[in-house]
């Protein structure tokens, strides 16, 4: 498991919320499927993952780009540098196919970005667009 409930955040905006908890689920299966370095897997998950991110990070500039809020491009820039981390870890996988090196970026990288990035932007959007 990656993320215990207390890891992240609660912020004022139920939608964000939402998002937030189906796919802290998903990253802690892809992170089990990581550590049983099940390959089937971990490319199924880490599909739905892209998918999933997708839609969080779009969502959330949606409903910034719907209230006019005024930093919309420096929450988006935040997202946009996972999305091109997430799609340069993916195509290492789908290369590699190794779960240590992928296990580690979670460990080390996405934990530590995730819940920066709820705490520092994600809190301050929802309390703007309540
Ligand atoms: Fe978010
Ligand atoms: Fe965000």
């Amino acid at each position: 498991m990656l993320f215990t409930d207390r890891d992240v955040q609660q912020v004022s905006n139920d939608i964000m919320n939402m998002l937030h908890e189906d796919e802290i689920e998903l990253v802690n299966e892809l992170h089990d499927a990581l550590i049983a370095r099940d390959i089937e897997k971990t490319d199924e998950l880490f599909t739905k993952l892209m998918a999933e991110m997708e839609v969080h990070f779009k969502t959330e500039e949606d409903m910034m780009a719907d209230a006019s809020y005024p930093n919309l491009g420096m929450h988006k820039s935040d997202h946009d540098f996972m999305r091109e981390k997430l799609q340069k870890f993916h195509k290492r996988w789908e290369v590699l196919k190794s779960p240590n090196e992928l296990k580690g970026f979670f460990d080390k990288e996405f934990k530590k970005w995730y819940t920066g990035h709820i705490t520092k932007w994600d809190s301050q959007t929802a309390i703007a667009l309540d």
